[in-house]
């Protein structure tokens, strides 16, 4: 096991969102969580990179309790986080982007800029463009570049296709797959539940801060209950 977080609690101030969240992601596996909104899909992730200081429970990543680490501690460790929004700089440039994602791992250094360069060919002729200037898709493929900067061993992506035309929201699925297939396992919270549980090895049902179901990508898809709240019939 990768990731293995157990009875987790976790919320803002006074308020507890998470109530005993218990997920597990597998190395290299892909692993898609839905529900409603505010269901708290987007507190777990932040729980799991300690950007929210979780009250209860275990994250154990590795052989490493990592619950209550700051965050670049965890990112040290190999868990890379592309928030929803602002997850890239816009006012710097592609290559800007990419170096400072490398930041907390000054010891891979530049070497991994012309890697990532070959994953994503389409920012190769934009570095010099600020990343204001891409379109809501490029951006997107900036963010996930930014975070392989780090050679994580885990990815966790935060709606990685909200607000994309149906054509980039294609093309994002496909580079998920592409990076998964050189063996990061990848935690990903999405709306799109239907085309993100199609490529997922496993998949749960978080609803009012709880994990409700579990399952294969292929079971819940055809699980009636799910198809009804969750896929649109
Ligand atoms: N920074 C915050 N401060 C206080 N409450 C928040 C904050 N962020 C989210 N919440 C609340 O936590 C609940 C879960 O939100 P969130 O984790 O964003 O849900 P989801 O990602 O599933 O839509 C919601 O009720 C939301 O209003
Ligand atoms: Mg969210």
């Amino acid at each position: 096991m990768l990731l293995e977080v157990c009875d987790l609690d976790a919320g803002y101030g006074q308020t507890q969102i998470l109530h005993g969240v218990s997920i597990r992601v597998d190395e290299r596996e892909i692993v898609t969580i839905i529900g409603p909104n505010g269901s708290g899909k987007s507190t777990l992730l932040k729980a799991i990179t300690g950007v929210v200081r979780p009250t209860a429970g275990r994250v154990v990543f590795g052989s490493d309790s990592i619950a209550g680490l700051s965050p670049d501690r965890i990112v040290r460790k190999g868990i890379s986080y592309v928030p929803q929004t602002e997850n890239v700089f816009p006012s710097l440039t592609i290559q800007e982007n990419l170096e400072m994602g490398a930041f907390l791992r000054r010891d891979l250094g530049r070497e991994r800029l012309p890697r990532i360069y070959e994953m994503f060919p389409d920012l190769v002729s934009k570095r010099g463009d600020r990343a204001s200037r891409l379109s809501g898709g490029q951006r997107q493929m900036l963010a996930l570049a930014r975070a392989l900067m780090l050679d994580p061993t885990l990815l966790l992506l935060d709606e990685p296709s909200a607000g994309l035309a149906p054509m980039m929201v294609d093309g994002v699925f496909d580079k998920i797959a592409e990076i998964n297939q050189t063996g990061v396992a990848i935690l990903i919270v999405e709306q799109k539940a239907r085309r993100s549980l199609q490529q997922s090895h496993r998949g749960y049902v978080l609803a009012t801060g709880q994990t409700r179901l579990e399952d294969t990508g292929e079971r819940l898809l055809a699980n009636p209950e799910v198809r009804r709240l969750y896929l649109g019939g």
